[in-house]
């Protein structure tokens, strides 16, 4: 084995399928071909070309990569990740579902910036947030996404609104990005595996809309994991009293009324599912795609002719920091993430050119918008005693409750461990009267732009939440939280200096606008009444009833309100009529070649709901119209 990369035998079963035992090294199968584990991986210090180079393995950056790949056409495709596996780097923390939950037990590790293990970026003081710096977790593995060191999953997933969609068609000129357009690349990425009710509960009646799976089958599973928890018939219930209605889930192009939502866990071996257990590793197994872990792109370079001709990285770059040169014979593709994309353009000659020329950087495009434009969904939770059995207990460290949920989800892969652990009654809705009668003249007109089927705010029930130090052994607490989808704030971020290694200076700008605390306050009183009006809520804990009034509610969000890492749209893709539009509608970068944008960063804004499906149906669409020139 190569003796840089200490892979996990689980790791090497997903690769080489051929592989017997769990040894990594080489391996013999039943058909005599022998293969040798490092023939995955680029070697690093070797300069070498490749047809196109992906520059990041997050969730758009490994699903455009083996797309490219695959094509029958066995084009030569790198993968540069700044992180590793995170099987290898966080033991079995984000591979067992239950374990989003347990973070709080462990330590933190990784919050400086550019650590081997995580982005822990620093916002500026936040304003709207009364001038608090807030950790923006951005995930540094294979798979994107995450904090490996931490407790969050990237695992559930909703579609957005059709209306969006169609909304993102007129925003950039192009029929390209409708609904119907696009609905097909939603269904391509993943395999969706209806439940097992010799797992899950029976009596938990999931309904789903059929018409959003299939024909093909793509290699990310999806299902409702093989544990749902206890509240959800409850909430429903109070959601029903209030007039939600209920959906058939929440994947074919509705969102308004509430479902239950499917996540990225493969229900047969109970363990999460990313993009690289599922597109990289496919690849790994089918074609000659080359993956450089614990490799940071620190520039773009270009000729001069103003093509991208390939990357400079830094190898092994928390140690030896040595740099080489990957040549591009087609394409650069930049997937680094919401606030990585628009730095590495910077830094390398892209974006508002009295900025790149302030740190010295020769202008290679000048695009205003590089770094401007960020959109969020800033979130905020209340918390509540309840008496229905909740993760409380499993989190709160008690012994024979986790003893009992690693046996079952060891011998059964079913119990507390085997999903999220949520996904029931989560809530879309617009504000209704009479909470929307206070809003201003200015947030109605704001408002009143959207799509009619564009939520505003998303509730979000989950099983953990933080209970009080003198906790009981029975005692069982409920979060339910609300991520705002038509916030009227619009973040941005620049760069510290030339160097990648300093981290970009990032500003969500949550709140700062008055609109937006009207709707979360308003988005309070709502949470308030479908808690209330299910029968299992005892009492609010956070913030409890001393908080009450609109002005203690206000005070009480800016000291607490916090994100939930959906950013997006620091790259806009755009019309050529606008000075902020940084790519096109082919997500190609404007005013050089053979560079595109495939992430998060290059949407024109984010659409309502959870964004990971939207990650991988862009990237599906690019590779498309790559691969068939449309
Ligand atoms: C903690 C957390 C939980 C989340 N949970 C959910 C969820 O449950 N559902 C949902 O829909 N969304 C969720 N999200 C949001 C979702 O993860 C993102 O929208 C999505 O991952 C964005 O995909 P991306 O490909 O744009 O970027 P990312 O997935 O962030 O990938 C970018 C990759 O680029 C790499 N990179 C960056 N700079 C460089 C460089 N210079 N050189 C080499 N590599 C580099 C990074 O290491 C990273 O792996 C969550 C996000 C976080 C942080
Ligand atoms: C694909 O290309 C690689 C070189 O990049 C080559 O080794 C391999 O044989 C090719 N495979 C096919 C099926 O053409
Ligand atoms: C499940 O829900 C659907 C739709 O609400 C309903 O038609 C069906 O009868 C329910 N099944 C059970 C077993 O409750
Ligand atoms: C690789 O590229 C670097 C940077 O351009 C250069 O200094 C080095 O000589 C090259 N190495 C080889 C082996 O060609
Ligand atoms: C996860 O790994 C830890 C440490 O090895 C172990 O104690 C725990 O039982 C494992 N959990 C499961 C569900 O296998
Ligand atoms: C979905 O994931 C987000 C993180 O993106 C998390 O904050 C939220 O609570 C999760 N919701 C459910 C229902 O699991
Ligand atoms: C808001 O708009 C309504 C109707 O358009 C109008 O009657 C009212 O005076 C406006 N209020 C303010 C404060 O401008
Ligand atoms: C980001 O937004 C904040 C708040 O509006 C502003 O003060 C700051 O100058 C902006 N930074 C950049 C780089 O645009
Ligand atoms: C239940 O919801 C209604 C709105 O339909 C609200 O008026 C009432 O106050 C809620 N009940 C409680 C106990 O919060
Ligand atoms: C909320 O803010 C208050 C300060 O107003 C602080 O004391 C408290 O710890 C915060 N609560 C949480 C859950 O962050």
């Amino acid at each position: 084995m190569d003796s840089r990369f200490p892979f996990s035998s689980v790791l090497l079963v997903g690769i080489l399928a051929k592989v017997a035992s769990g040894i990594v090294g080489a391996s013999v199968g039943s058909d005599g071909v022998s293969d040798i584990f490092g023939n995955h991986f680029g070697q690093p210090g070797v300069n070498a070309t490749y047809d196109y180079i992906v520059v990041g393995g997050g969730n758009a950056g490994n699903t455009i990569a083996v797309r490219l790949a695959l094509d029958p056409a066995n084009y030569s495709v790198a993968v540069i990740e700044a992180g590793n596996f995170y099987e290898i780097l966080n033991g079995n923390r984000t591979q067992v579902p239950g374990y989003n939950y347990i973070g709080a037990l462990s330590s933190f590790v990784g919050d400086e910036p550019a650590s081997l293990t995580a982005f822990g970026l620093k916002t500026e003081p936040q304003a709207g947030y009364n001038g608090r710096e807030i950790i923006y977790v951005a995930g540094q593995s294979f798979g994107g996404g995450r904090k490996v060191a931490c407790m969050y999953f990237l695992a559930n997933q909703t579609r957005p609104s059709a209306g969006s969609h169609d909304h993102w068609a007129d925003f950039v000129g192009d029929d390209f990005w409708t609904w119907d357009n696009v609905y097909p690349y939603y269904k391509k990425s993943v395999t969706f595996i209806p439940p097992d009710y010799t797992k899950i509960d029976p009596s938990i009646n999931i309904t789903w809309d059929s018409t959003s799976i299939g024909p093909e089958e793509g290699p990310l599973h999806i299902s409702y994991g093989n544990f749902q928890g206890h509240f959800g018939s409850h909430l429903g219930a109070s959601l029903d009293k209030l007039g939600f209605e209920k959906l058939a889930g929440i994947n074919s192009g509705k969102m308004i009324g509430y479902g239950t939502v499917t996540s990225t866990v493969d229900p047969r071996t109970a363990t999460r599912d990313s993009s690289e257990t599922s597109f990289l590793q496919l690849a790994a197994r089918n074609s000659n795609i080359q993956i450089y872990p614990n490799t940071l792109a620190k520039k773009i370079l270009f000729d001069a002719d103003k093509k991208a001709t390939g990357v400079l990285v830094q190898g092994n770059f928390a140690t030896a920091q040595f740099e080489y040169k990957l040549k591009a014979a087609k394409e650069v593709i930049v997937s680094a993430g919401v606030w990585h994309s628009p730095q590495l353009l910077m830094v390398s000659g892209v974006g508002p050119a009295c900025t790149l020329k302030a740190h010295g950087i020769d202008v290679v495009s000048d695009l205003p918008g590089v770094g401007q434009n960020e959109r969020d969904q800033p979130f905020m939770a209340l918390t509540y005693k309840v008496s229905v059995t909740t993760n409380t207990q499993m989190v709160a460290g008690n012994p024979k409750v986790n003893a009992e949920a690693v046996a079952e989800y060891l011998d059964h892969q079913s119990g507390r461990l085997s999903g999220i652990g949520a996904g029931q009654a989560v809530a879309f809705e617009k504000i209704p009267a009479p909470y929307r009668n206070k809003y201003s003249n200015s947030t109605l007109q704001y408002l009143s732009a959207f799509p009619e089927d564009w939520p505003e705010v998303e509730y979000l029930p989950l099983e953990s939440s933080g209970f009080p130090a003198d906790i009981g052994p029975d005692d069982n607490y409920l979060l339910i939280g609300a991520a705002m989808l038509s916030p009227k704030s619009i973040g941005n971020m620049t760069i510290a200096s030339a160097d990648v290694l300093d981290p970009p200076v990032i500003s969500p700008n949550w709140l700062l606008d008055p609109a937006d605390l009207e709707q979360i306050i308003a988005a309070v009183h709502r949470i308030r009444e479908i808690a209330f009006n299910s029968s299992i809520v005892e009492e609010e804990y956070l913030p409890g009833p001393d908080v009450t009034t609109d002005a203690e509610i206000a005070a009480w969000l800016k000291e607490n309100m916090s994100l939930i890492y959906h950013g997006g749209s620091t790259c806009r893709m755009g019309p050529k009529s606008d000075p902020d539009s940084v790519v096109d509608t082919r997500a190609r970068v404007r005013g050089v070649k053979g560079l595109r944008v495939v992430d998060a960063s290059a949407f024109p804004f984010v659409p309502p709901g959870q964004p990971m499906s939207v990650v991988y149906m862009f990237a599906e669409r690019i590779a498309d119209a790559i691969l068939n020139d449309l």
